[in-house]
């Protein structure tokens, strides 16, 4: 299983050994013959307008199926950072109320924070200091959280530390004190099992091209089906009401263009597709539809949670070998580890040439293996990192 999974990626079939899926996730064959095939069409014939629209409603079926949600609780957006923007812009927050967010957040949640700040939707931005933190992290979440709180807006796993939150007990905490619980799962969904039920979250967001191993401009947001209703939507467009094409496909197949679009009374879907603005990348959700099946059909993330756990062990004891100082807390249960090093790019260029890639970040290096990878590869490259010796 694992091994005609790995022959249907490119960079693994000429021998990489690719260790950065938290920095963009390699695509696989079906993906690149899915996206190849639509082009080709577009090319030959014209638009593919139908399959497109198709291949979106598909994505996020195969998307809700992933993390335990319905569909009708997934929306489709270009990307993460628009749609967390998107969501914003429907709840409704008090101006003098804050937001909690963290320093070990990915930066694009935190600069929305400070937007909304600097227009005057809300009075503060509190970050919750977490980067040099190897204990009681949520505590120091929830300490920030208080009846001014309208939003926690915070990573399930950080992508400069790897630490994983507990959401669970956030959210608690959050529900308590009447604020909405908003996470940014890029470097959860697609290679750590996400049961959105269990996690307790208002509201879910993710991207494509990471661990979902698929392609730029494309993302989901969850929306709980309860929080769904009290939306309120103030920016819309043809995509987000009852009236859309993705709509008129269901009912009149082909032939949606055959009614006028009416423009006096707008009626609203149920469905998260009301935070839909425009026509949706359908290039990428071509792209994105096939590797969800690809990640589906080889049962990751749930058949591989204790393989890619392993894999995370070899590095931190190979690590520890090295006196390496590890960034990443001892209970974190991701799938990233990262440790300090004086010049990262330098090791990160070395281990490149030995065929290994790995990210550098700011004073380190994260290694960020995926289903696909192996325990070979991860002794090679500790052999090569002992050679280098980054933490000398
Ligand atoms: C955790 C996290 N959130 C958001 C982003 C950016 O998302 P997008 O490029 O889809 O806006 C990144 C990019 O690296 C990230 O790591």
């Amino acid at each position: 299983m694992l091994s005609e999974a790995r022959s249907k990626i490119g960079v693994v079939r000429k021998g990489v050994i690719y260790l950065d899926n938290a920095g963009a996730g390699p695509l696989p064959e079906d993906t690149i013959n899915a996206v190849k095939n639509f082009v080709e069409e577009w090319f030959l014939n014209g638009e593919p307008w139908i399959k497109g629209l198709e291949n979106v409603i598909n994505s996020k079926k195969l998307f809700a199926q992933l993390i335990g949600s319905d569909v009708e609780e997934i929306a489709a957006t270009p990307g993460l950072t628009y749609g967390l923007n998107i969501v914003l812009t429907s709840l409704r927050i008090k101006r003098d109320s804050n937001i909690v967010v963290t320093d070990i957040n990915f930066p694009t949640s935190v600069y929305t924070a400070h937007a909304m700040k600097r227009s005057g939707l809300i009075s503060e931005v509190r970050i919750a200091r977490l980067y040099n933190k190897h204990e009681d992290i949520e505590d120091h979440i929830e300490k920030l959280i208080d009846d001014k709180t309208s939003i926690v807006l915070i990573d399930h796993v950080s992508w400069i530390t790897g630490y994983k939150i507990d959401l669970r007990r956030i959210s608690e905490k959050a529900r308590e004190k009447g604020s909405y619980l908003i996470v940014d799962g890029f470097h959860a969904a697609g290679v750590l099992p996400v049961n959105i039920r269990d996690l307790n979250v208002d509201i879910y967001l993710t991207g494509t091209y990471k661990w979902l191993m698929s392609l730029h401009g494309g993302g989901f947001i969850y929306v709980r089906k309860d929080l769904l209703k009290e939306l309120e939507i103030r920016y819309s467009g043809w995509f987000g009401v009852r009236d859309s094409p993705i709509n008129r496909l269901k009912i009149f197949g082909e032939e949606m263009f055959k009614e006028p679009f009416n423009l006096e009374n707008i009626d609203l879907p149920d469905d998260a597709s009301k935070l839909e603005w425009g026509t949706h990348p359908l290039i990428v959700f071509t792209g994105v539809k096939a590797s969800l099946k690809y990640l589906i059909d080889y049962k990751a993330p749930e058949s591989y949670v204790y393989h890619t756990k392993r894999l995370v062990e070899m590095i931190r004891t190979g690590l520890e070998e090295m006196r390496c100082e590890i960034v990443t807390p001892e209970n974190s249960e991701s799938s990233i580890i990262v440790f300090k090093t004086k010049d990262p790019y330098k090791v990160a260029r070395e281990l490149e040439k030995n065929n290994i890639i790995v990210s550098a970040r700011p004073g380190v290096i994260r290694i960020s293996p995926h289903f696909y990878n192996t325990e070979e590869e991860i002794e090679t490259t500790l052999k090569i990192l002992k050679r280098i010796d980054p933490c000398e």
